[in-house]
């Protein structure tokens, strides 16, 4: 066990180290290097940056693991460092970017401030982060992707864990990009699905289905979850969504699914749920994200998952954990 000073300024040497990670991310080093060796000069060159500058990143991103010495004053991408590539499948270049995002950078900065004044300095700055999204189309680009990365070991462990009703219709609100939705209709053919979510964001779940041969087992749908969601759905899935939310505008989202539900219908909170304990956990780094970023975003613990079906009419049937830190959580109409 690292003795507790050793873990404090571990923890510091952490922001140098993600800020290499950032700029790696941001520059394409990794696309660059895709081809072979370069010499640090012969890298700036190529990345648009200043050489001087460029050879201290470097130097740490090789003590990082993510880039290989080559010799005099040369790297090389080592394979931890080769998922920065753009090119590569599931890339993580474009979720670390964003990540590295001015905004998102911002608003972990200002922790402190929201923290003091309960009040996120994100939103006083940016506005709130789906009307930000939506007035910037590049860094709304990032964001899906990122969540589409973010996703993926939390769908691999949905379409294992889980059984869906045969046949059934699934409503996946606020689905993003549709990459979740794609896996269940491609692990259980005989479902359909609907995915509902804001305007700016429904043309990339259309192109999702149309690549992956689903156009005609799905429909995409425009809207807004406060005003209602599209009605005679058997499953509703909430993938990543009401940690966004307070309880009560997270109330209204699933009051309207409750609503517009088949009878004996179910609704699948895919979150990662707080332990109860001191450990170290995936979703304790994630709720000061939620709070840095969303006035009443929170990650919850089983029990307030519970309270707050429970003032939506639905009460938990099960709790399945998908590994990777995120759980399922299964509602059914009280
Ligand atoms: C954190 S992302 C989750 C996306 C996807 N479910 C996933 O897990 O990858 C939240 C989603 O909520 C959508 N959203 C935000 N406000 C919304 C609203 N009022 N109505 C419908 N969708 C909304 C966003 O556009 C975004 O796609």
């Amino acid at each position: 066990m690292p003795h507790s000073d050793e873990l404090l300024w571990g923890a510091v040497g952490d922001i140098s180290r993600l800020a290499a990670l950032l700029t790696m991310a941001e520059l394409g080093v990794a696309d660059h290097l895709a081809d072979g060796p370069l010499g640090s000069a012969e890298l700036a060159r190529r990345c648009g940056a200043d050489p001087a500058a460029l050879r201290r990143v470097l130097r740490e991103l090789a003590a990082m693991d993510l880039l290989r010495p080559a010799g005099q004053d040369a790297y090389d991408l080592a394979p931890r460092g080769a998922a920065l590539r753009s090119d590569v499948p599931d890339s993580v270049r474009s979720s670390i970017r964003m990540l590295g995002e001015e905004s998102f950078w911002y608003a972990m900065g200002m922790l402190p401030a929201t923290v003091r004044d309960g009040d996120s300095a994100f939103i006083k700055r940016y506005g709130h982060l789906y009307d930000h999204l939506a007035a910037n189309p590049a860094v709304s680009a990032m964001f899906d992707d990122y969540m589409k990365r973010r996703a993926l070991p939390f769908t691999e462990g949905l379409v294992k864990a889980y059984t869906f009703p045969p046949a059934a219709t699934m409503v996946d609100v606020a689905g993003g990009k549709g990459h979740i939705l794609a896996t269940v209709l491609h692990a259980n053919p005989q479902m359909r699905g609907v995915l509902m979510d804001l305007e700016h964001v429904t043309g990339q779940a259309e192109r999702t289905f149309a690549e992956e041969g689903l156009a005609d087992r799905t429909q995409v749908v425009a809207g807004d979850f406060f005003a209602g969601v599209p009605a005679g759905g058997d499953v509703y899935l909430l993938a990543s969504v009401l940690h966004n939310w307070d309880d009560a505008d997270s109330v209204t989202i699933l009051s309207n699914i409750r609503r517009a539900m088949n009878p004996g219908g179910r609704v699948l909170v895919l979150e990662v749920v707080l332990p109860d304990d001191a450990a170290p956990h995936l979703g304790k780094d994630i709720d000061l994200r939620m709070l840095a970023i969303f006035n009443g975003g929170a990650e919850r613990t089983r029990d307030e998952y519970a309270a707050l079906l429970g003032q939506a009419d639905l009460g938990l049937a099960d709790v399945v954990d998908l590994g990777s830190g995120a759980s399922l959580i299964e509602a059914r109409p009280l």
